[in-house]
């Protein structure tokens, strides 16, 4: 069963609310974006699996510790998914990174997917899916879908802010899954805009309106 992990990291916090601020730019709103993935991922690496080997430091041999677990793959969903993915791989360089295009229709609010494109070995990666925006939670279940289809088993997905009714709709179409947020907020207005969020994600993260 899936659990929903907000981070309550002060510099994540205080990072967010930058983000949040209409009088931040796109260059703040890009960098904040990117240092606050690092420090996401900082955290849900927290539990991954070590393995003992030795290592000759100049000195002697070392009993020391290696990553032991499953290679990682990172999936930003197109477009604003990929403001986060430079700061995860800081800390993961080995990470293989898949795409997958969605948007949502304006007027149905429902997703339409335009490309998908992901490591061939993606049944064997433990996959994190990005998006700032978990809104309605049709994007992030359509390109979770769209992973399974094509053979992915351990997903989670990250997201900088959700909205309780996004984070229900992926729970319930996808409860095997983690969700990490930095924050959870109140509600979608009527447009499926997070209130009180940060605007259109995509739109401040490229400059576009
Ligand atoms: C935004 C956001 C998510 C989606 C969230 O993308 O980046 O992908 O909306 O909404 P949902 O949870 O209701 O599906 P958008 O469709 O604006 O596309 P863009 O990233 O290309 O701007
Ligand atoms: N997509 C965004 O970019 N922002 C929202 O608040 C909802 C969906």
């Amino acid at each position: 069963m899936g659990k929903v992990y907000v981070f309550d990291h002060p510099l994540i916090q205080h990072k967010l609310t930058i983000i949040r601020d209409k009088n931040t730019g796109t260059k703040a709103f890009r960098e904040l974006t990117d240092e606050v993935a690092t420090l996401m991922m900082f955290e849900i690496t927290r539990e991954l699996p070590l393995e003992e080997v030795e290592v000759e430091t100049p000195v002697a041999t070392a009993k020391s510790k290696v990553l032991a677990g499953k290679k990682l793959g990172v999936i930003p969903i197109l477009r604003a998914g990929l403001g986060m993915v430079d700061g995860i791989v800081k800390l993961v360089p080995a990470a293989k990174i898949g795409h997958v295009g969605l948007y949502r229709d304006p007027d149905t609010l429902k997703p339409v997917e335009y490309y998908v494109k992901l490591p061939s070995d993606i049944e064997e990666r433990e996959l994190i899916v990005t998006d700032p925006m978990l809104a309605t939670g049709g994007s992030a279940i359509a390109a979770i879908d769209s992973l399974k289809t094509r053979g992915a088993k351990q997903i989670s997905l990250m997201c900088l802010i959700a909205a309780p009714e996004g984070v229900e709709a992926v729970k319930e179409a996808h409860p095997d899954i983690n969700i990490y947020v930095a924050g959870l907020d109140e509600k979608l207005n009527e447009k499926g805009y997070i209130i009180p969020g940060l605007g259109d994600a995509g739109d401040r993260l490229f400059g576009t309106k």
